[in-house]
């Protein structure tokens, strides 16, 4: 099969093209349109369509010969646990989870958050949620009672399904507390709570409202699936916009399902027998897209694996799971590998393994750099795929589809446009930029199945944030460009979110926090290059006029606020004290302008900036401080 024929025949005739692609699934009624639009003007796929998801991934193989094969193996180095499930023993959990859901009042429409750490039972719970038709909400056990707060009083959940912690190296997390404060916290209340207890921390239960995972799961029927119409909800993903108030992405059933299954085949050139790993979280879209619904639809052996690349216990761990489940296929973030690289810089832990089952590599969550690119070409001698996605897509947008056939690799790049992704870069007045020259990353409306059709309970908020900025296309919040063989470089965001160690952040809710401190008047948080994370959050801070106060007394009280508000995960460890923050004529803090003095990139000085001279005061202090890499190496 030739790429570009796929390619263009996806754009060319996109209904005839994802019309086949839902013939691969299998529906309880085929859709009558593909391709139309909604009342709020919006496009929609697949109308008229009714399947489960659940269905798709558990019972369908059931039904279908495979009813013994291995669905999932969790790896757990965290616990020394390695323990296996059929699709016949997962659907029978899921549905009988399901059952639990369904006397907890819970039913089609209806939302779940689930706050879980890398267990079996946060896949089943959210398999269960599809049985249903009820729309789960996964929240990344990283974040802080508030940051699960205001998920909560957004998604409005009958059911809260958690355990009773987690375990990041050899530190238990007691996961009770935080979700006790987060429901405190909160306006809205869940019905109940179900609680998975681990051995190594039991959770106090509070009579009325906790449930005992398996005490209800002893006494629960099994459900059945429940038909729902393609442009249904599936889940709600919570991600990181510009302000405090995350984004709920809203992913429906049928362009979903229809994604999932066509790109593990043609993105990820997985067979049906194949064993595959994506070592990330349920928390994150990749863990929704590729540890839960993609591998289990396509009838592909999925690990789930707790534990680090480093530490849990050694850099040779993802190795060590690669040689004992005969990984094929694995996905993961570069600063994972930039982590092993750290501790086993010759990859001699590498070698200790029989890694021949290993066919390609894939990297995603930020770009990967040149050199992390080639010690894992280096090291391992299979194709290392950099691919380029978003919570908002839900599965690739930029590839190089070994499932149809591997292209020359371009390091650096995220490579070509996946099949029905018109990818444009343009510049400030709308028109594409020429070859090399950078712009905003953006995808010709409509985008194909799949990919988010609306913001929870917010359509006006996907109009603004997404397509209001260039008209006809989706704005990516990515800038990047193309060079003259339409291979695409992101480079990064043009907008206040930024990528630490693989995890998407917002700079403007960081910076929301920082400025309701008592002392400060206004600052900037700018997200710096780091050689591990990728990239880290930084305060600079101006102090309202009259106020003294210890900088590091202050820098102290600022990294305990956003751990307690956003969660460790944010990495905010940094805060300093400047006279003053560069700004345009008009008032706007030049923020890339300091990311680039703490880079130590060239750049033009603004024409609008207000005075040049603030500049020179931010790099000594910065310098002073050894902060960022133009500084530090
Ligand atoms: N629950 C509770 N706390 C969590 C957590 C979770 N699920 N995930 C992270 N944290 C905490 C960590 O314990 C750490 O806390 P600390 O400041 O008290 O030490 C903090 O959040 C920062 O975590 P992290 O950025 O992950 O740093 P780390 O030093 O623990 O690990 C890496 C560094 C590179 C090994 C790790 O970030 C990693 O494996 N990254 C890959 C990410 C990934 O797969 N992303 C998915 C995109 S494909
Ligand atoms: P998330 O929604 O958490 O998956 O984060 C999406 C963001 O991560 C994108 O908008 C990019 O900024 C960044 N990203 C993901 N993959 C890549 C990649 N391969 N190259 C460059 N940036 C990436």
């Amino acid at each position: 099969m030739n790429y570009q024929e796929l390619y263009n025949r996806s754009l060319e005739h996109p209904e005839k093209f994802w019309e086949a692609q839902a013939k691969e699934i299998t529906w309880f009624e085929f859709p009558e349109n593909i391709l139309s639009e909604d009342e709020q003007g919006f496009y929609r796929w697949y109308t008229g369509g009714k399947l489960n998801t659940a269905y798709l991934a558990l019972d369908y193989h059931v039904a279908n010969g495979k009813a013994d094969h291995t669905a999932l193996i969790y790896d757990s180095p965290v616990t020394e646990t390695v323990r296996k499930y059929t699709f016949r023993q997962l659907r029978d959990e899921v549905a009988l989870f399901a059952g639990v859901l369904k006397k907890q009042g819970v039913t089609a429409g209806d939302t779940v958050v689930i706050y879980m750490p890398m267990i079996p039972e946060a896949a089943i719970a959210m398999l269960a949620c599809a049985r249903l038709g009820a729309v789960h909400s996964v929240v990344f056990g990283g974040f802080a009672p508030h940051e699960l707060a205001i998920r909560i009083d957004d998604a409005q959940p009958k059911v809260i399904v958690s355990a009773s912690c987690g375990i990041e190296f050899t530190k238990v997390i007691p996961y009770k507390p935080l979700l006790d404060a987060a429901i405190e916290e909160a306006s809205h209340q869940p019905q109940a709570t179900i609680i998975y207890q681990r051995p190594m921390c039991q959770a106090q239960l509070q009579e009325g409202q906790d449930l005992d995972w398996i005490t209800v799961m002893q006494a629960a029927e099994p459900a059945e699936c429940v038909p729902v119409d393609a442009t249904h909800p599936l889940y709600i993903l919570y991600t990181s916009g510009t302000t405090g108030k995350p984004k709920g992405i809203v992913r429906d059933n049928g362009g979903h399902a229809v994604a999932m299954k066509f790109s593990l085949k043609y993105v990820y050139g997985v067979n049906p027998e194949d064993v595959y790993w994506a070592a990330s979280d349920v928390g994150w879209v990749v863990g929704h897209s590729y540890i839960v619904y993609a591998p289990l639809i396509s009838g592909v052996t999925t690990v789930m694996f707790e534990g680090k690349p480093i530490k849990t216990p050694d850099a040779g761990t993802f190795w060590r799971v690669i040689e004992q489940h005969k990984v094929n296929t694995f996905f993961t973030a570069p600063t994972a590998f930039r982590a092993i690289r750290k501790e086993d810089s010759e990859g001699a832990l590498a070698q200790k393994y029989d890694l021949s089952s290993l066919r390609t590599v894939f990297l995603a969550g930020e770009r990967c750099d040149i050199a992390t690119y080639q010690w894992l070409t280096d090291l391992l001698k299979v194709p290392v795929i950099d691919h380029w996605w978003q919570t908002e897509s839900g599965w690739p947008m930029l590839a190089n589809m070994v499932g149809v056939a591997l292209q020359p690799i371009k390091p650096g790049s995220a490579c070509t446009p996946v099949t029905g992704y018109d990818v444009r870069v343009l510049n400030e007045a709308g028109d594409e930029c020429a070859p090399n020259e950078e712009g905003a990353v953006v995808i010709k409306y409509p985008l194909p199945p799949g990919c988010l059709p609306t913001l929870w309970r917010d359509p006006q908020r996907f109009r603004e944030a997404y397509l209001s900025t260039f008209e006809g296309y989706y704005l990516s919040g990515d800038g990047g460009y193309k060079d003259e063989d339409g291979y695409v470089f992101v480079m990064g965001r043009i907008d206040d979110v930024i990528n630490v160690a693989g995890h998407r952040l917002s700079t403007g809710e960081m910076e929301e926090i920082v400025s309701s401190h008592h002392a400060v008047a206004e600052c900037a948080v700018i997200g710096i290059a780091d050689s591990l994370k990728g990239q880290i959050p930084v305060g600079l801070v101006v102090l309202k006029d009259g106020v003294t106060t210890d900088a590091h007394q202050l820098e102290s009280e600022l990294v305990q606020s956003i751990r307690q508000q956003i969660g460790a995960v944010a990495c905010f460890k940094r805060a300093i004290v400047v006279k003053r923050l560069p700004k345009t004529r008009s008032g706007k803090i030049l923020r890339k302008i300091l990311r680039y003095i703490a880079d130590g990139r060239s750049f033009n000085m603004p024409s609008t900036i207000d005075d040049p001279a603030i500049l020179e005061e931010i790099k000594t202090n910065l310098q002073t401080q050894h902060i960022g890499m133009a500084f530090t190496a």
